[in-house]
């Protein structure tokens, strides 16, 4: 019995406008941690060519959403189970990409409603930058959740993509998570100097979700193929990745669809 039972699936996007800053491992370990909390969860990995959510879970792309585009399997196909947890992989193969942008966020599309049906929590990793997946996924989604690492470029880079979406949608809601912490002292210090310069320039705020410390087991569980709580159920580090998927849950109770569309 959860102290929320969602009554309608929850979505959220993982962005950072930089690469390498961790969106896919936070993707897949708060999956990972909301299956463990019992909630119905899938992935859907927009990083469309360079897709890599099946990687981490140790498993090769069943099918992609593409080749279900092209008549090659059916849309169940597409929908591959990874511990409980449903993935969805755009396009696992840069050739894919020939179908066009529109076509696939169409079929991603119709991806998120069939996922919808019948799962509590929707995750969306996006790719590096500011490109139309982004902004799909920032659409299909109710709450965006912020990947800062604490590096002057990456913040900025966070920054002026909140600062884009505001401009088109000034009610758009979004939540913080601070990667490769060195401690959570610094991890707020990260948050706090982004929302001043979020309510400065901007009047705005980001929610904090919390943060994963920089650490070597989080590596040696990449290496492995493994998400944390399935490479070592004890380290301390999967009560942060709780702490922020607990925060998640809560953010999903209060969170209305933004009404309006954005422009990609
Ligand atoms: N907290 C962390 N501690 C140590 N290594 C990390 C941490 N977060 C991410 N990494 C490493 O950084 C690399 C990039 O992470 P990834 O999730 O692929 O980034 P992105 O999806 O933003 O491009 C991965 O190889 C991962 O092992
Ligand atoms: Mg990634």
């Amino acid at each position: 019995m959860h102290l929320f039972e969602p009554s309608d699936p929850f979505v959220f996007s993982v962005i950072s406008g930089k690469g390498g800053v961790g969106k896919s491992l936070t993707t897949v370990n708060i999956a990972a941690m909301l299956n463990d909390m019992g909630y119905k969860v899938a992935v859907v990995d927009v990083d469309l060519g360079l897709a890599n959510c099946a990687t981490m879970f140790n498993q090769p792309v069943q099918a992609t959403l593409c080749e279900w585009v092209l008549n090659e399997c059916s849309l169940e196909k597409t929908m591959q189970d990874c511990n409980g947890i449903t993935l969805v992989t755009a396009a696992d193969d840069p050739m894919e990409l020939k179908l066009g942008t529109d076509i696939i966020m169409d079929a991603l599309d119709q991806a998120v409603y069939a996922l919808k049906q019948t799962h509590d929590f929707i995750l969306i990793d996006t790719p590096a930058g500011v490109g139309e997946m982004t902004l799909w996924s920032l659409d299909a989604a109710e709450f965006g959740v912020l990947v800062l690492v604490d590096e002057p470029s990456a913040i900025s880079d966070v920054y002026r993509l909140c600062k884009y979406v505001y401009s088109i949608d000034p009610t758009y809601k979004f939540g913080s998570i601070v990667n490769f912490a060195e401690s959570e002292e610094t991890a707020s210090d990260t948050i706090h100097r982004f929302n001043t310069i979020l309510t400065y320039f901007l009047e705005k705020e980001s929610a904090y979700l919390g943060f994963i410390p920089e650490n070597d087991q989080v590596r040696k569980a990449v290496r492995k193929q493994n998400t944390l709580l399935g490479y070592d159920s004890e380290n301390p580090i999967n009560n942060e990745v709780e702490f922020i998927s607990q925060n998640i849950v809560a953010e999903s109770t209060l969170s209305e669809k933004p009404q309006l569309k954005l422009a990609y």
